[in-house]
């Protein structure tokens, strides 16, 4: 299985995946816990570089390309050979969040993404739980942590966009993405995620 994770800023989706990881555990079943942006040394370099503001202006098309790098090294170092060994994989975000964030949120065109994981998307996941909570509870939520990062500085009206998409996607794919109502206690979340699983 090849579980994704998805959701605007401070939908709760770590505490789901800590959830859904000792429920794993607890059946036997061997998983790995992984990240995009991230979850190789040099996608986490990338990921420091999206998400670490700076002075620098970084177009869109340069923010996909480097989600789309850290990507391919993810999949090839640590998301297929985890596969292939027969682990299950938890990824707290995957493809859909490119829709999301840089369709929706960057209004970048949807071909752009679709052509990318043509190209360079060798698995996708079979299913995807999708947090999905008003933007202004989960932007409190997150506006609590420490500093804000590169995405979380976005304005309200970005997150909408991004909501949206996600709300699309869920829409067109019932049977992979799994919405849940991040607004619930963390503990229903997690049982209607098992449930959905
Ligand atoms: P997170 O790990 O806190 O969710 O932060 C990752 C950020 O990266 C989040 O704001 C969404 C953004 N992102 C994209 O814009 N596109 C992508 O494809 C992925 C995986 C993440």
């Amino acid at each position: 299985m090849f579980i994704s994770f998805e959701g605007t800023e401070g939908v709760g989706k770590s505490t789901l995946i800590r959830g859904v990881a000792d429920h794993l555990q607890a059946q036997g079943i061997d998983f790995i816990v992984t990240r995009e942006p991230g979850g190789t040394p040099l996608a986490e370099q990338i990921r420091g570089l999206l998400l670490t503001p700076d002075g620098e202006k970084i177009a869109p098309s340069c923010e996909l390309l480097l989600l789309f790098a850290a990507r391919a090294q993810h999949l090839s170092q640590v998301i297929e050979p985890a596969l292939s060994r027969g682990q299950w994989v938890l990824c707290d975000r995957f493809v859909d969040a490119s829709y999301a964030y840089q369709c929706g949120g960057r209004d970048l065109p949807t071909t752009q993404v679709q052509a990318l994981v043509e190209q360079f998307v060798s698995v996708l996941p079979s299913k995807t739980f999708w947090l999905d909570a008003p933007v202004e509870i989960g932007m409190a939520r997150a506006g609590k942590r420490s500093a804000l990062d590169r995405f979380e500085q976005e304005r309200h009206e970005f997150f909408e966009r991004v909501r949206a998409v996600y709300a699309a996607r869920a829409a067109a794919e019932p049977q992979r993405i799994v919405k849940l109502d991040a607004t619930l206690a963390a503990e229903e979340v997690l049982a209607f995620a098992i449930k959905g699983m």
